[in-house]
């Protein structure tokens, strides 16, 4: 099944010029990138973006970085592309990434793990339309 997904690459790596080369892993890996788009979040934004984290310790450092810089927003198809771009991105926690994936590459920490992948359809839905509509 085709399926949208959402790809945000985060401050620390669009600061270290790693723009292109996430693309780059993610074209390979047959994605199409259907939307892309650079920008700067607005609280607002971020704070709708993770409601889910609301009230966990590391929710305020989580919008300091998200806010902290440019983020490139990149709506994604192709078939179970949900699962396949959370494969591609690795573990949350980069110490635990796969060799050759996107965070086992570009991470620089728990928190600046580089790259956000939506985790179901459901988010994927709800994070599409926040950053795309
Ligand atoms: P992301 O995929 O964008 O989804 C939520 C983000 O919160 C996650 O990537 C991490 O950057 C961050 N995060 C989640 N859990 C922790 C944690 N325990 N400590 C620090 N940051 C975290």
């Amino acid at each position: 099944m085709i399926q949208q997904t959402l790809l945000l690459i985060k401050p620390n790596a669009t600061k270290k010029n790693n723009i292109g080369a996430i693309l780059k892993m993610v074209e390979r890996n047959n994605f199409v990138i259907e939307k892309l788009k650079m920008m700067k979040m607005d609280e607002p934004l971020a704070e709708k973006f993770y409601a889910e984290h609301f009230g966990r310790d590391f929710y305020p450092f989580l919008l300091e970085f998200m806010l902290s810089g440019k983020i490139v927003a990149v709506l994604l198809s192709r078939e179970n592309a949900i699962p396949k771009l959370r494969e591609l991105v690795g573990n949350t926690d980069f110490e635990k990434a796969n060799l050759g994936t996107i965070r086992s590459l570009y991470a620089d920490s728990y928190r600046e793990n580089s790259v956000h992948a939506s985790d179901s359809p459901e988010s994927a839905k709800r994070e599409i339309s926040l950053i795309f509509s």
